[in-house]
């Protein structure tokens, strides 16, 4: 079985490239490295890589007729909400364009896929009151990100459905653990903090950390994975999460007393684009038997443990 891995050399990608090359697949992973690295990749010398731009159509389509692979994950993405404000334009590229253009030529060639996964994003649901956020909650995104997320993962269904393809989408919430890239400002908020503790930075709080999130560990995201293509899930949107929720202010705290060290905060004004209160139902994937392996606490000091032995 072969695997293609758009966006492999980054922090959820080079997991998911690790377990996809121990459970015996040949994987290919295309990164333009703009955020990701050859070395995240526990296995690199297995995988072929190509350091390439998903959204170089004529690259992708040669690379799909050479190598022609059974399962497509595509993970490459600009995937900060603060950042597609920024780069609304570069974000609908990436996001959104490089997406359905690949599609479209897999319905074109008629690639005879076992699966295609769609990684959307918990910023679809926006600020509507209803929570826990299930697949069939209402949606309302109010960022370039999460209005690209919402609409690829319209195409990515509405192409499966209509042309016979296994398309399934994936709605990860936030996802933290080992090789998430702290060096943006608009990096993940836990790796973030992951270096503010290393060292000793103070960490900028936007807003009044009342703002709630759904922290998932990276295992448990590739637990999930995993159980989505082994048991071959299609025509679906699926929910990743712990399904648990915490305020900033509230993990800050927990992170403080994992790492036994307290941190500078500076306040800041509240970003925009913002979603206030993230929390999911995963109800859908625990018919998949799935369970939590990661509560919080657990997978914050699991992962504090490592990032202190590499300092
Ligand atoms: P990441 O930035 O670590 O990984 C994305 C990878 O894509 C990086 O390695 C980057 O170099 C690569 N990339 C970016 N633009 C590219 C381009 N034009 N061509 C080729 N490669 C390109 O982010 P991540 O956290 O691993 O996110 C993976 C996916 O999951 C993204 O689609 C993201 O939107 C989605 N997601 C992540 C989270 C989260 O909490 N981390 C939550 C919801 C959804
Ligand atoms: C994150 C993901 C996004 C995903 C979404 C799903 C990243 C970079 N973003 O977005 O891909 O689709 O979850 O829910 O992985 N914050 C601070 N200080 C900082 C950084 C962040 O206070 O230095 C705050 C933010 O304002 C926000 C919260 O922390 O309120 C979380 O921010 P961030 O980690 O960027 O995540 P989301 O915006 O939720």
């Amino acid at each position: 079985m072969k695997a293609l891995v758009t966006g492999g050399a980054g922090f959820i990608g080079s997991h998911l490239v690790d377990h996809l090359v121990e459970a015996g697949f040949d994987v290919v992973v295309v990164d333009d490295l703009s955020m990701g690295a050859i070395s995240n990749i526990k296995h690199w010398e297995d995988v072929t890589i190509y350091v390439a731009d998903v959204c170089n159509d004529e690259f992708m389509q040669q690379l799909l007729a050479d190598e022609r692979p059974d399962y497509i994950y595509f993970l490459a993405a600009i995937a900060s909400v603060a950042d597609s404000i920024e780069r609304p334009a570069e974000t609908h590229a990436v996001n959104h364009t490089a997406v359905f253009n690949l599609l479209e030529y897999i319905r074109q060639i008629q690639l005879p896929i076992k699966q295609f996964l769609f990684t959307s994003s918990a910023a679809v649901y926006g600020n509507l009151p209803e929570l826990p956020k299930r697949e069939d909650s209402r949606v309302a995104p109010v960022s370039p990100y999460a209005i690209d997320k919402y609409a690829t993962e319209r195409f990515v269904l509405a192409y499966g459905e209509l042309y016979d393809l296994p398309t399934v989408c994936v709605r990860f919430f936030n996802v933290y653990g080992p090789r998430q890239n702290p060096s943006s400002p608009y990096s993940g908020v836990l790796s973030i903090l992951t270096d503010c503790l290393k060292y000793q930075r103070p960490f900028t709080l936007f807003g009044d950390g009342s703002q709630t999130r759904d922290f998932v560990y990276i295992q448990d995201v590739i637990q999930a994975l995993w159980l989505i293509t082994e048991k071959r899930v299609q025509h679906e949107v699926i929910n990743i999460a712990n399904g648990s929720e915490t305020s900033l202010n509230g993990i800050i705290k927990m992170y403080q007393e994992i790492a036994g060290q307290s941190l500078e905060i500076k306040q800041a004004e509240q970003r925009g684009g913002e979603v206030a209160h993230s929390v999911a139902s995963i109800g859908k994937l625990a018919r998949l038997d799935y369970s939590t392996e990661w509560p919080l606490r657990k997978g914050l000091t699991k992962y504090w443990e490592g990032e202190r032995a590499d300092a």
